[in-house]
Parts: C-alpha cells; sequence; structure tokens
C-alpha cells in the first residue's frame, strides 16, 4: 500500500529520532517525534511517552490521518491546542487508543511518572534531556545538588540516581509529591530525607535562608518560567529578575560549583541571556571559571528556544 504524505512525514522524523544513541539503544522511550517547521510541518509537535502520543498543535489543524488508524507503535493519542496561554495549561484530550491516563516513561533508564490528565504539563519538560544527562553524569556521591523551581524533580531524581544529595524547591507542593513519586520509581534512589529533601517554598525566600544558614551547594540547577507571581503576589519576569537571581545562586554554591542557568524565554536573545548570567555572578561579588552553553537535544529539530548555559564560580572570591 502507498504511504500518504502525512505517514511519509512520521517515518521520516522516527528515522531520525531512532538514530540518536540513548533511543537507538532503548534506554530512552520518550522524545520529540515531530517538531514543527524542524519537520517540515509548522505547527505541529508530537511527543511520545513510552508510546502515547501528545500531539500538539499551534494555528494549524489536527492531523486526521491519527484519528482513523494507530501509526506502528503508537498506543494512544492525545491532542492539545496551543492558542493561547490559557490553553497550554489545560490538560490534553484523549483522542484514540488506550485511555489509561498515567503511565511510566524512561529516558536514559531513568524512569518518570506521566498524566495525561495534568494540565501544564505532562511530568517531564523533554527539552531538557541533555542537560538531565550533563547533571548525571556530572555530579556523584557526596556532592548536594539544589533544584530550583523543581516541578515534578526530574533533575533531581537524576542526581540522586547519581548518589547525589538533593533538596527540590518549588510553589507547588503537588508537584512535588509527583517528584516523591519519581523517586520512588527508580530504586537506586529514595525520597527519605535527608538525602532528599522537598521544599515548597518560593525559591528567593528559600535562597535567602540557605545563605543564612550557609547551606553551600556544588550543583544549582535553576530553571524558572518566563513569568511567574508567588503566593503573596510578588511577580518574577525572567528578563528583568533573572540576574539577581543567579546572583542569589552564586552565593550559595560552592566555591567551584557549577549553576546550570536555563530559559525557554523565546524572545530573550542567546547573548541578552549570557549578560544576564554574567552580570548576575559579579553582583555576588564572584568570578567566573568557566561559561559553557548546552545545546537541545536532536529531537528538537525546530527553534532553538532553550538557552541553557553551565557556569562554573571561580574558586576564589573577588577581592
Ligand atoms: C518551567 S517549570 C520548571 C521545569 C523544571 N526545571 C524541569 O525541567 O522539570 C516551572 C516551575 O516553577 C515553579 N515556580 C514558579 N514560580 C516559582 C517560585 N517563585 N518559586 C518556586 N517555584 C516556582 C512552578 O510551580 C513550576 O513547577
Amino acid at each position: 500500500m502507498q504511504q500518504t504524505a502525512f505517514e511519509q512525514i512520521l517515518v521520516q522524523a522516527a528515522r531520525k529520532r531512532a538514530a540518536l544513541p540513548s533511543i537507538a539503544s532503548g534506554d530512552t522511550n520518550t522524545y520529540r517525534l515531530i517538531d514543527g517547521e524542524g519537520d517540515g510541518v509548522p505547527g505541529l509537535f508530537i511527543d511520545v511517552f513510552a508510546g502515547h502520543w501528545l500531539v500538539q498543535t499551534r494555528d494549524a489543524p489536527f492531523p486526521d490521518p491519527l484519528r482513523m488508524r494507530l501509526p506502528s507503535g503508537c498506543r494512544a493519542v492525545w491532542w492539545k491546542e496551543l492558542t493561547n496561554e490559557d490553553s497550554q495549561r489545560d490538560a490534553p484530550k484523549w483522542i484514540t487508543g488506550s485511555t489509561e491516563s498515567r503511565i511510566t516513561a524512561v529516558e536514559n533508564r531513568i524512569s518518570y511518572s506521566i498524566d495525561f490528565a495534568a494540565g501544564y504539563s505532562q511530568g517531564i519538560f523533554l527539552d531538557q534531556r541533555d542537560n538531565r544527562a550533563w547533571l548525571h553524569q556530572a555530579c556523584h556521591a557526596g556532592h548536594r545538588v539544589l533544584n530550583l523551581f523543581a516541578y515534578t524533580c526530574a533533575f533531581s531524581v537524576v542526581a540522586g540516581c547519581a548518589g547525589a544529595v538533593t533538596a527540590s524547591v518549588d510553589l507547588s507542593r503537588n508537584y512535588l509529591d509527583w517528584g516523591k513519586r519519581n523517586f520512588a520509581l527508580n530504586p537506586s534512589t529514595s525520597d527519605a530525607e535527608p538525602e532528599h529533601q522537598f521544599f515548597a517554598w518560593d525559591t528567593f525566600d528559600f535562597l535567602k535562608m540557605a545563605m543564612r544558614k550557609g547551606e553551600r551547594y556544588h550543583f544549582i540547577v535553576c530553571d524558572p518560567p518566563t513569568f511567574s507571581r508567588n503566593k503573596s503576589g510578588k511577580v518574577f519576569r525572567v528578563e528583568k529578575d533573572y540576574h539577581s537571581l543567579i546572583a542569589r545562586c552564586a552565593e550559595v554554591a560552592e566555591p567551584g560549583g557549577i549553576i546550570l542557568c536555563s530559559t525557554n524565554h523565546r524572545a530573550l536573545p542567546r547573548h541578552k541571556f549570557e549578560d544576564l548570567v554574567r552580570s548576575g555572578v559579579a553582583e555576588a561579588g564572584l568570578c567566573i571559571h568557566s561559561l559553557r552553553f548546552n545545546s537541545m537535544p536532536g529531537d528538537f529539530t525546530g527553534e532553538a528556544y532553550l538557552k541553557s548555559i553551565r557556569v562554573e564560580i571561580d574558586r576564589k572570591p573577588r577581592i
């Protein structure tokens, strides 16, 4: 039987993803299969979570062939329309296949709980895969890792799997509870305190407390939303506040510690983001030993919107 144009796009996209090492080896079963323009289909994004597909559309129709027949290897199709900020917070709609909404997906042999009934996101930001892989290989037993804006604690789980102790901070207790479930899914980690701590706090309040108490971290993950408002109404905006956030992070970094600074703010150019990071470290009165950009995972073939910088703080404070 002849393939339709849509089937050809899927086959080509799947071939590209199958060539990525962690997918080829079977260590990862969650990835972006179609990334809009990057795969020749503007406005269409398909994420795969252990065979369950999340189709997202922006100013584009739902691909009807997916209603008719499940493609090979696909167990379910869910759909989310990305029309505006509010619609992004909605849970996806079930379209066809398995109706199971809670499943487990595996990335680099680490398991994560995925929930299609949840709004905002399904439990893991796939664009952070290479950053998580970097943290996993960089940290080990004896390291303290601070995961700010932790969401479901994916970064903490990889650090825990590498033997580090972790502190996860997020305004949402529900997300931290989800994070505890992620820890429980991975036998080499435990969510037992004090190895892994969870703080349903505002990040800035946590950093103030950590500074006061002399808590210091070898690795700090700082990936805030572009805009947020805490429980007392205080607003955070990446373009205005990121530098002071990095300053507070630098103050609680061990000498020689590394901050993974990340933002998905599309309108912020790379060089401006780097300036914010550099000025934050300077504001803390510290010097940078090294600064490197991490690139996005290979399955994200479209716009390179995620900017990530690893900044290593100098061992000596600035005079
Ligand atoms: C973009 S997600 C972070 C994703 C996470 N870094 C990851 O890769 O899994 C943003 C998270 O920040 C949390 N958040 C927003 N404002 C916050 C604040 N002021 N303090 C702590 N957490 C906050 C939200 O609850 C949400 O879970």
